[in-house]
């Protein structure tokens, strides 16, 4: 028989649970949760991409990654700010789908903050001569040998501090998808101000 988890049928617990999920998420590279599909799009045209969980603060209601800020997407979320996160973890046999407003930083104290915690391998990302989605007539990737062969030191890797973004989503709601075979259960979460309202939807 299959064991029904404690949360199945209770609001507060689900909500602990997604938070405890985005946690995991973050804090370990193996989990399904360390990188969803993040969003976002203009009138008639969306796209989505595999992006890191970078942070999450469950007070301020909000999450965040790092993006190379000459990619497209940054050129989206200016013209439209709004975006959506996708994870699923199979194990757990759950799916959530956060939605929220989005803040570009850059050089500023947030970016200075997160630049710093990054680590050497990480930094390669923005060491590139050309930003990512840059046409090229040959098979390439857009890094000097060296680069490529992480032969640089921290302090040649600062340069890409010039790329460097972190892209926060303050999250409007949260939408659950638990999958059982004895019965799926879907939840909804809106932050209304301080309010949060809690409710059950048809899976
Ligand atoms: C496992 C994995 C992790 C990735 N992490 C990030 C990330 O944290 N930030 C990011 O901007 N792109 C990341 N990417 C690359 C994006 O999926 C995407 O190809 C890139 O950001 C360009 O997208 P855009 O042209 O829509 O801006 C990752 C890709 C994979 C496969």
């Amino acid at each position: 028989m299959e064991q029904k988890p404690d949360y199945y049928n209770n609001l507060d617990k689900i909500y602990s649970k997604i938070w405890n999920l985005l946690n995991a998420g973050l804090q370990n590279r193996d989990s399904p949760f360390h990188i969803p599909v993040f969003i976002c799009g203009q009138e008639n045209e969306s796209s989505g991409r595999i992006v890191v969980l970078r942070g999450i603060d469950e007070n301020e209601r909000k999450i965040w990654f790092h993006s190379d800020i000459r990619s497209k997407k940054i050129k989206i979320l200016k013209s439209y700010p709004e975006a959506n996160f996708l994870f699923y973890d199979k194990s757990e046999k759950i799916q959530l789908r956060i939605k929220g407003s989005v803040k570009i930083n850059y050089q500023n104290d947030i970016t200075k903050k997160s630049w710093k915690k990054t680590t050497h391998m990480s930094r390669q990302c923005y060491l590139g001569n050309y930003g990512p989605g840059s046409e090229n007539s040959e098979p390439t990737s857009g890094l000097t040998e060296k680069i490529d062969n992480l032969k640089y030191t921290i302090e040649e890797s600062e340069i890409g501090y010039k790329n460097f973004s972190v892209i926060e989503t303050f999250i409007s709601s949260i939408e659950w998808l638990f999958l059982a075979a004895k019965g799926h259960r879907r939840a909804k979460f809106d932050y209304k101000n301080k309010i949060i309202k809690k409710y059950w939807l048809i899976p």
